[in-house]
């Protein structure tokens, strides 16, 4: 196990990926983990992330000191290169001017950490406010860049290294085999950390912990649901009882699918609950897109927990709790990532009494969909866009009613058609109809029409946090466009949303 400790950079999560990706296990903790904890972890390696800080400032954040005498292998990046310098006793100074962006080093020891980047000069990326002005005494520099004459250094005894550069960020060419010279010729890691050998271990751990109790899963249709369902029903079989809750708010054909893939696919034992009349009667008038959100959230936990207590003998509930919502990246910023609301089934587990079962914790959401794979849960669900909790209900501004559903529904599946049949879908984070409460006039045949707006919205984004829009071939919009205005009664005029987030949101409620 490879530990990374997080001074707050914003690419920490990123070492973890690569170390990953080099099939490596790896855990990302907070700067000042006690030792005791270090210790009884007993990693093959520790890794000290970047940080905003300067080493040198007052209340830098900075590890118990023991962590450079454990006698494992530590590797510094940038400000990690700062602490060891630190510890050490070498010197930094604050730079003139931040140095930002590209860079290229020289390479002049290539013994271990830069084994086979000597050949040629090394394009790395920078991004650090302090300079090292001296190596502690008796360590070797093992490279230099323009700016920075120490951009690289070494106690190879001890092994210990510093990079003033990020080796996990891809505009560092050879980042990758940097950090695999790292792991596997300093520190001897085993790459052994394959989706194969997660499921073995997780059901084994899944069946130690549940025993002979019920588990019960909430089922949505998406990723992460899907995928707890699939692993944990690998490990306890019909132990697990999902629920699936029709809110009446999914898209065209969702609900089906959803049934029939867990029930006859997977065989699930599923409890398919249609709460759609319990939820738009509610949601009937109701305007407010937060008073919609909040009607949508109380109703599914009601209905959800009217089903499991049907249920006898319930003990675990299981949920898709992923890494990023785990990691907690203390430091400065407090959490790295809040755990969005629909993802914690509104204490739920505290009401009814339920011990959660979270088995996707240690996951980033690409190993979430190979872990899909190897499960063989189909490539439609694995691939699937993201689906608000809220549904429909956030995408028909103003009152949800039921008629509107369903040119929305209409709309929003020759969307889905067109993209997918344009080879455009795994490349989009999200495309969506949105339905406005305008009416427009237009003209069919002889009759003018007084009819509805439906906005296309599609956007690319890697976690949702900002997003653009995504330049759709005109012919691709040329097509939704016609065939939404063809297809769907009650729409005669269609038209594209060009707003990025921020100020724009994704959903427009
Ligand atoms: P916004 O609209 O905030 O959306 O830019 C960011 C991402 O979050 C999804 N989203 C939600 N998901 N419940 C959810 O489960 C919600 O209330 C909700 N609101 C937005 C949205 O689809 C996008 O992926």
């Amino acid at each position: 196990m490879i530990l990374i400790l997080d001074f707050g950079s914003q690419y920490t999560q990123l070492i973890a990926r690569r170390v990953r990706e080099a099939k490596v296990y790896c855990e990302i903790h907070p700067y000042n983990l006690p030792l005791d904890r270090i210790r009884a972890m007993r990693p093959e390696g520790v890794i000290l992330s970047g940080g905003p800080a300067s080493v040198y400032q007052e209340d830098a954040p900075l590890p118990d000191r023991g962590v450079v005498d454990l006698g494992v292998p530590v590797l510094g990046i940038c400000y990690g290169m700062g602490v060891l310098t630190l510890f050490h006793g070498g010197r930094i100074g604050r730079a003139d001017r931040r140095e930002y962006g590209p860079a290229e080093v020289t390479v002049v020891d290539d013994a271990d950490l830069l084994a086979g980047l000597a050949a040629e000069a090394q394009p790395v990326w920078m991004s650090h406010g302090d300079k090292m002005e001296a190596a502690p005494a008796g360590w070797t520099v093992l490279a230099h860049s323009p700016n920075s004459p120490i951009a690289a250094f070494a106690d190879p005894a001890r092994r210990m290294f510093g990079v003033q550069f990020h080796p996990e960020v891809v505009h560092t060419r050879r980042g990758r085999d940097l950090l695999a010279n790292f792991l596997f010729r300093i520190c001897k890691a085993k790459a052994d950390w394959t989706m194969e050998n997660f499921v073995g271990r997780e059901c084994a751990a899944i069946r130690a912990r549940v025993g002979t109790d019920q588990v019960v899963c909430g089922l949505s249709g998406g990723v992460d649901s899907t995928v707890v369902a699939a692993l944990i029903h690998k490990a306890i079989g019909d132990q697990l009882t999902c629920i699936f809750v029709d809110n009446g708010l999914l898209r065209h054909d969702e609900a089906r699918q959803v049934v029939e893939l867990c029930r006859d696919r997977f065989h699930f034992r599923l409890r398919h609950v249609d709460a759609s009349k319990r939820f738009l009667d509610r949601l009937a008038g109701v305007e407010d897109p937060e008073k919609k959100r909040r009607i949508i959230g109380v109703t599914f936990i009601e209905v959800f927990e009217e089903e499991a207590k049907k249920l006898p003998d319930v003990k675990f509930l299981a949920q898709g709790t992923l890494y990023p919502d785990v990691i907690e990246s203390v430091s400065f910023k407090g959490p790295s990532a809040t755990i969005k609301s629909h993802h914690n089934v509104g204490g739920l587990p505290e009401r009814m009494h339920l011990q959660l079962v979270e088995p996707l914790r240690e996951l980033f959401k690409d190993e979430v969909r190979e872990l899909g794979d190897v499960l063989g849960v189909p490539a439609e669900i694995v691939h699937r866009q993201p689906f608000p909790g809220p549904g429909l209900a956030i995408r028909t501004i103003g009152a949800v009613v039921p008629d509107d559903l369903t040119v929305l529904r209409n709309a929003d599946a020759i969307v889905d058609q067109e993209i997918r049949a344009a080879g455009l879908y795994r490349e989009i984070w999200q495309a969506f109809a949105v339905l406005l409460p305008v009416r427009t006039v237009g003209v069919m045949g002889d009759e003018r029409s007084y009819d509805r707006v439906i906005a296309l919205r599609a956007v690319n984004s890697i976690d949702g946090m900002t997003a653009d829009w995504v330049r759709l071939p005109y012919e691709i919009l040329g097509r939704i466009s016609s065939r939404i205005m063809n297809e769907v009664a009650g729409v005669n005029r269609v038209v594209y949303d060009i707003s990025s987030k921020p100020p724009a949101t994704i959903e427009w409620e």
